[in-house]
């Protein structure tokens, strides 16, 4: 089968995953970048390494590895905030221009008064009452009031504010999905809109710091193209990527991680393109009633699902069928010689666990790549509560290992 190797120094356990830009925008199941950056270093193809792609790029981790490595980059996602984060963390902005805006930015938090504030039409979020205090939608338009008026470089403080237009909700702490806090919490939430912004703006600043000391003269390419449908030629040239590092989900939003409740906040207050309806556009977001792939390898698994539960299996089939169409274009950008490392993780449905990492090797090796090695971090977890405690008490702990697989292949 396709071979899988345990090798703990993949593990890079303790390790600082949030230098240089790295440290800009939390974003739902991110990459670590020492992966990235060591795939790169060790897995970088023969000859020229001048282009990566990462078709599904979230915070753009990739990139911003690409380019501490002295290599273009491209990379899509369907999210406007991921988009937003990705294009900041690898934009080498002038510092002292954003100190001066920042300074200027700041001078004015004092003046805030209901008067001095033009939007306080908050319709564009839905439910906005239920998610934020009056004070805090007030003081988060005061800011994107201040960005526009003082700032060239917007999107940089743009960055920061996603992350306060979060924090500042009632959204439970910790949490991807939109849980609401509860309301005796809610009484003593009094979140310090303003002094959050700073922070998060001069946290990002040292990061750019020390990202502008290091990076090479690359260029990047943020997209939105959606690899299940296409990859557009006058973006990515047939066989011209070199490098292709990436984490793709590993099931549809609604049953595994939902990028789009995590960046609902964001995406609404800048009144990006669909905020409300993200996750049915991601991959497995369409519901489908017909296999279309071909699979040897995850077979007997799909079988016990469909024994299980069959509207589970259309939707683990539903998510398959995009996956399978993006592993086709994507096999068709990478040139010969290329090298492709899908980042895997290899959930259960129904109790049966989907080898994610077999069935991408098997698709990329159908159009024409071969499998070189599939490397298997193991992560020590949180402790989980189990549905089957070894003690059998309801509610007992067990330490448990969860498995991400890189899958390395080689055109
Ligand atoms: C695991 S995350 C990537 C995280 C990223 N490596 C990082 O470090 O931030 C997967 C991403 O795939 C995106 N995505 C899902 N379906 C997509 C599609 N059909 N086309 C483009 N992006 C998609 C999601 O929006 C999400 O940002």
């Amino acid at each position: 089968m396709y071979q899988r190797k345990i090798d703990n120094k993949w593990n890079f356990q303790n390790v600082n995953t949030k230098e240089y830009t790295h440290c800009y925008h939390t974003y739902p199941a991110m990459m670590i970048p020492q992966i990235a950056r060591r795939l790169i270093q060790e897995y970088k193809p023969q000859g020229k390494c001048k282009l990566l792609f990462d078709p599904y790029m979230g915070s753009g981790t990739s990139l911003v590895e690409a380019s501490l490595a002295n290599i273009n980059s491209i990379g899509t996602d369907l999210n406007p905030l991921a988009r937003l984060i990705a294009k900041v963390k690898t934009t080498t902005y002038d510092i002292v221009n954003l100190r001066n805006e920042f300074q200027e930015i700041q001078s004015q938090f004092p003046f805030f008064s209901l008067t001095n504030i033009k939007n306080k039409n908050f319709e564009r979020i839905t439910n906005h009452v239920f998610w934020y205090s009056t004070e805090s939608l007030l003081k988060l338009s005061y800011i994107s009031q201040l960005i526009e008026e003082y700032s060239n470089n917007k999107d940089f403080f743009y960055v920061a504010l996603a992350e306060v237009v979060r924090e500042a909700s009632f959204t439970r702490n910790g949490e991807f999905k939109r849980f609401r806090m509860k309301e005796d919490k809610i009484k003593d939430f009094h979140p310090d809109v303003f002094g959050i912004f700073k922070d998060k703006v001069k946290r990002n600043l040292n990061g750019l710091q020390e990202f502008k000391t290091v990076v090479g003269n690359t260029t990047v390419g943020i997209y939105d193209f959606n690899s299940i449908l296409e990859i557009p030629q006058n973006i990515i040239d047939p066989e011209s990527i070199d490098m292709v590092v990436t984490s793709p989900p590993y099931g549809d939003s609604r049953t595994t991680v939902s990028y789009g409740q995590f960046s609902r906040w964001a995406n609404e207050w800048f009144s990006f393109e669909n905020a409300q309806n993200l996750d049915s556009l991601l991959m497995g977001g369409k519901k489908c009633h017909q296999k279309i792939f071909l699979t040897e390898t995850i077979d007997k698994e799909l079988q016990q699902i469909y024994e299980a539960d069959i509207k589970r299996y259309y939707e683990v089939v539903s998510f398959l069928n995009d996956y399978w169409f993006s592993i086709q274009n994507v096999a068709n950008t990478v040139r010969k010689g290329g090298i492709v490392c899908y980042v895997v993780g290899n959930r259960h449905v129904k109790g049966v666990q989907i080898p994610l990492d077999y069935f991408t090797a098997e698709t990329f090796e159908r159009c024409g790549l071969h499998h070189i090695i599939t490397l298997v971090r193991e992560i020590p977890n949180k402790r989980m509560p189990l549905k089957t405690s070894p003690t059998n008490i309801t509610g007992d702990k067990i330490d448990t290992i969860t498995n991400e697989y890189i899958v390395i292949l080689e055109k």
